[in-house]
């Protein structure tokens, strides 16, 4: 049972996802154009993880007895001025994403919905490990700067493929 609060706030979250995996899409868009398709590789994947994330809310909401509801989703940016630029940008993105869901799950200890806090600590783990992957990145590409060891990275982190949890 969600109460009209706690199934807004989710709702809001589920649409977020949906724009994170724009934001994470256009900048696959972005590095395609530019001819840094390891990095879009990387970026694919990133929006493929997002759109499994938005869907997790949106068969939660439904699930729990709410109405998952599609709202409007903001056009994102389409080019960025270099590759470090996109990932920073990506790193503050995810320390939004952990703040809100950290918001969402305030609420639901305020309304004892338990069974909320237990669906969201999944999040709150996958947070964790999102930051660390973009924050990684960023560490990486401020060491290799924008010589020949930016190619060696477009190849490193276009091996990256999303797989889905199986504890999902
Ligand atoms: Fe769905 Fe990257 O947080």
């Amino acid at each position: 049972m969600l109460s009209e609060k706690l199934e807004d706030a989710l709702n809001d979250q589920m649409n977020w996802e949906i724009y994170s995996a724009n934001l994470y899409l256009s900048m696959a868009s972005h590095f395609t154009h530019v001819g840094l398709s390891g990095f879009a590789a990387w970026m694919n994947a990133q929006y493929q993880e997002e759109m499994f994330h938005a869907m997790r809310f949106f068969n939660y909401i439904n699930n729990a007895g709410g109405h998952a509801k599609l709202g409007t989703i903001e056009a994102p940016q389409h080019d960025w001025e270099s590759p470090l630029a996109a990932f920073e940008d990506a790193l503050e993105h995810e320390k939004g994403v952990t703040a809100r869901i950290n918001k969402i799950a305030d609420l639901a200890v305020q309304e004892r919905n338990h069974a909320v806090g237990i669906f969201l600590q999944w999040f709150i783990s996958e947070q964790v490990e999102e930051e660390e992957s973009v924050g990684d990145a960023v560490g990486k590409l401020k060491l290799v700067g924008d010589g020949g060891g930016l190619f060696m990275l477009d190849r490193d982190l276009g091996t990256r493929v999303f797989t889905p949890p199986t504890n999902a």
